[in-house]
């Protein structure tokens, strides 16, 4: 037990930090004034009539050798320059590109049309600055990203690489897919596969769908999560699978209105929201609900994760898990208030963070270890307004029994298995 609560808490910390320093990265970028020439459309579009780019006619070459990165950016600045829908066509086959900027405001309604693969090159000096991403697109309204290719982010022949394991200022490898400042998205249909970081990354977005999408990195593979979000609202993931080596989902500071339904997650640290109060004057985390969801041998199953001694306050609330099925998962449900993973930390038990009105609810299936349920809050602020309603995960094993450990936590409990009901 207590070799596998110390690699948890490390690959925890490591996650963490990496959010941390993602959405730092963001905030930099952001200061600066956006770019702001304008695009040339290389293929001139009447105005409100739209176009289409095929990579191939702009000189790709899906060989799966050959570095296409000028193809696509000037099919993305000529689609973004155009009125109307505009679509770019990724074709089948293999294009490897580097760093690919998809700035906009755009004139119209741009949509990838992803039918091949874009495959992310490896060579890491390639990003850097504004380019420290593989796709970022910024500041754009109106994108559709579908089709049914994959974003191969190559990550095997990098991930050797990352030292964030050992070191606190690792330098981070680039995310797959950032969405920064976008708002009214859908990604849908895509494969996400083997993100040399994040798979997917959200940062100031309204109204964005994720509906449909496969994201797929072996258990083992470092800071692999699949999809983290933060100061975004409205966000829905839907019928969506996810199995990597960090977080299937994680659910930032400044999230709001989110809905995670009909995922599957696993491998994976499960589907968090935090960590909060690293920082100071983090936003809250209001609204976010978890529905028919299963997780499968997973480290955690739905957790809650926020910093003792966080730098000021910040409020999680209305957080509703309903219907989620648990296959061996080693910690089913956990709230940890306390979460300290690294030697900075204080544990003062002064908590800035509150979290409240968190309902669990027809949650069922299997534990890999003892403790099905763990509630450890703060005695400062305590998490109040804990409801559970038809909890029931038991131990898979037979050499303990299924238990909760709860501390600091005000519950109200029905219909529960009573060994969990931490009232
Ligand atoms: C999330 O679901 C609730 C109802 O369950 C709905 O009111 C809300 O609009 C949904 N939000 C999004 C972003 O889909
Ligand atoms: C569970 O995941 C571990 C790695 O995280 C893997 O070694 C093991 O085979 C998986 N078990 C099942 C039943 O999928
Ligand atoms: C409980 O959740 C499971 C999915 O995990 C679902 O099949 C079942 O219908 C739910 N039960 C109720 C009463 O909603
Ligand atoms: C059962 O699990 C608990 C919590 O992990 C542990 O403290 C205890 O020693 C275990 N008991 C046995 C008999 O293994």
């Amino acid at each position: 037990m207590a070799s596998r609560n110390h690699s948890s808490t490390c690959r925890i910390l490591v996650s963490f930090l990496l959010v941390a320093t993602t959405v730092a990265v963001f905030a930099d970028a952001d200061g600066k004034k956006p770019d702001e020439k304008g695009y040339a459309p290389a293929a001139v579009a009447a105005a409100g009539a739209g176009g289409s780019y095929d990579i191939i006619k702009l000189g790709a070459n899906g060989n799966g050798r050959t570095d296409s990165s000028k193809a696509v950016m000037e099919a993305w600045k000529s689609a973004c320059g155009g009125a109307g829908k505009q679509t770019i066509v990724i074709p089948k086959g293999d294009f490897v590109t580097g760093p690919m900027d998809f700035t906009g405001p755009c004139k119209g309604a741009v949509t990838v049309q992803l039918d091949g693969n874009l495959l992310g090159s490896n060579d890491l000096s390639k990003y850097k600055g504004k380019l420290a991403n593989w796709i970022e697109v910024r500041k754009v309204d109106n994108l559709v990203i579908s089709g049914k290719g994959t974003l191969d982010g190559q990550g095997p022949g990098v991930w050797g690489k990352n030292s964030c394991a050992k070191n606190y200022n690792c330098k981070i490898l680039p995310n797959t897919l950032v969405l920064n400042t976008v708002n009214n998205a859908l990604v849908s249909g895509i494969t996400l596969k083997d993100a040399k970081f994040f798979h997917m990354n959200m940062f100031r977005c309204k109204d964005v769908t994720v509906q449909g999408v496969t994201i797929t990195a072996p258990a083992e593979s470092p800071n692999t999560d699949g999809i983290h979000m933060g100061d975004s609202s409205r966000v829905s993931i839907v019928g969506t699978a996810i199995g990597t080596g960090d977080d299937c989902i994680s659910v930032g500071p400044g999230s709001d209105g989110i809905n995670i339904t009909g995922v599957t997650c696993g491998p994976g640290h499960g589907i968090s929201v935090g960590s909060l109060g690293r920082y100071k004057d983090e936003k809250d985390v209001r609204d976010v609900t978890v529905r028919d969801c299963v997780l499968r041998n997973t480290t955690n199953g739905v957790r809650i994760k926020s910093y003792e001694d966080a730098l000021s306050p910040i409020t999680a609330s209305r957080l509703t898990y309903e219907n989620i099925r648990m296959e061996g998962v080693a910690n089913p449900i956990i709230i940890d208030q306390k979460y300290c993973p690294n030697k900075i930390c204080t544990s003062s038990g002064s908590s800035e963070v509150t979290v409240k009105d968190v309902t669990f609810k027809n949650i069922t299936g299997t534990s890999s270890t003892p403790e099905a349920v763990t509630l450890v809050c703060s005695d400062k602020l305590p998490c109040s307004g804990v409801q559970m309603q038809d909890v029931n995960v038991q131990y898979a094993g037979t050499d303990n029994k299924t238990m909760a450990v709860c501390s600091n936590a005000q519950v109200t409990a029905t219909g529960c298995l009573k060994e969990l009901a931490c009232v």
